[in-house]
């Protein structure tokens, strides 16, 4: 019997990239999402690409008496929890709606584990706890800064819950991923990112100026202490994140009763916002619309990872580079074009 897997927020972004990936290595994924941040075409991507059904729950993962139904007729053995909200302005100006989603989520969902003696959780962390890091690349033991924003503070929250829940005892073994930039789209082009409204993100910001859907791309300062005045991130293809998801889950199948553990998961290099535009026009062949802005407030100058531990734990390290990143998300934009010139 293959393993069913549930994956809140699987319709979206790296949720649906996952999937895959757990189809793909033999597991069957359960999908719980809400479509706060998707839709239902995510779903049929992941179909698509599989040749299989996806079995999916539509519904808020906070909702106790849901959660316990799927638990109860699944038989889950795991669970990746991606479900949260990510935009860090929109945070700074709901706060509670981030604790209350993201913060609340993750107990309820411990506490249905609980209840069903499922113990393996695999949950979605980020770099932004690290805030700007005193030295790069930048370690998992690398000590937390401030969050610079409550979206960034209930990451840490949710890794310290996870933490102490683990230090009391409890019979659950966990990881945390801490993801650095995920960017890319499946090489199908079937799933990809699909930003509502104006992208928060470069990447989709610039594909879509690639594609004319928006004038021109605003690069925030160019006065930095980095080869080109520019931010630097560590951006890491979706596909190689989701294998990492997949990594995750088999190697807590192997850990004693009660286990906790944090990676960070990148390429281990950093690239300037203005080499993601070179980059970029050098795979679509598009001449890209770029100004240069004033610096915007809360941007980390630059934070890379350090993989090491990923790599020796886990035996998982990227395979792709920012070009398959780049080519990858401009042929999701342009088949979204197609898509939308067909409806
Ligand atoms: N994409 C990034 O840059 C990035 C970086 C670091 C960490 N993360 C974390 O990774 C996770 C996944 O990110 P993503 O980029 O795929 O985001 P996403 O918004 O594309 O996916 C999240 C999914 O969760 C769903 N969802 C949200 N709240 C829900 C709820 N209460 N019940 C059911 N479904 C709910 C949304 O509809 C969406 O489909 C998030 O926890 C995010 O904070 C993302």
């Amino acid at each position: 019997m293959k393993k069913k897997i549930l994956i809140t927020g699987g319709a979206g972004y790296i949720g649906s990239h996952t999937a895959v990936a757990l189809f793909e290595a033999g597991f069957e994924p359960v999908v719980i999402d809400d479509f706060s941040n998707s839709d239902k075409s995510a779903v049929r991507g992941i179909e698509k690409i599989v040749g299989q059904e996806v079995k999916l729950y539509e519904g808020d993962c906070n909702d106790v008496k849901l959660m316990e139904e799927i638990f109860s007729t699944e038989g889950i053995a795991g669970v990746i929890h991606f479900a949260a909200y990510k935009a860090v302005g929109e945070s700074t100006e709901h706060p509670l709606k981030y604790y209350k989603n993201n913060v609340g989520s993750l107990l309820v969902l411990l506490e249905t584990m609980r209840k069903f003696e499922v113990s393996d959780i695999v949950f979605s962390s980020s770099c932004t706890v690290y805030g700007q890091p005193d030295e790069n690349p930048v370690k998992e033991s690398t000590p937390r800064k401030e969050a610079e924003s409550p979206y960034g503070n209930t990451k840490k929250v949710c890794e310290d819950i996870l933490n102490d829940y683990v230090k009391s005892k409890a019979p659950v073994r966990v990881i945390a991923l801490r993801y650095f930039n995920p960017v890319g789209a499946h090489p199908s082009s079937a799933i990809g990112e699909l930003p509502l409204g104006v992208p928060n993100n470069l990447v989709p910001f610039v594909t879509q100026t690639g594609a004319g859907l928006r004038e021109q791309l605003t690069v925030f300062g160019d006065d930095y202490d980095t080869s080109d005045g520019t931010c630097i991130r560590d951006y890491i293809h979706v596909v190689d994140l989701a294998e990492a998801h997949v990594k995750s889950i088999q190697h807590l199948a192997n850990k004693p009763a009660t286990y906790f553990d944090l990676f960070n998961l990148g390429t281990g290099e950093g690239n300037t916002v203005l080499e993601v535009v070179k980059t970029f026009e050098k795979v679509s062949g598009e001449s890209l619309k770029y100004k240069i802005g004033p610096r915007r407030s809360g941007d980390i100058e630059k934070v890379w990872a350090n993989t090491d531990k990923a790599e020796q734990v886990l035996g998982w390290r990227s395979r792709l580079n920012l070009e398959d990143a780049l080519r990858d998300s401009w042929n999701w934009q342009l088949s979204l074009k197609e898509k939308e010139k067909m409806s």
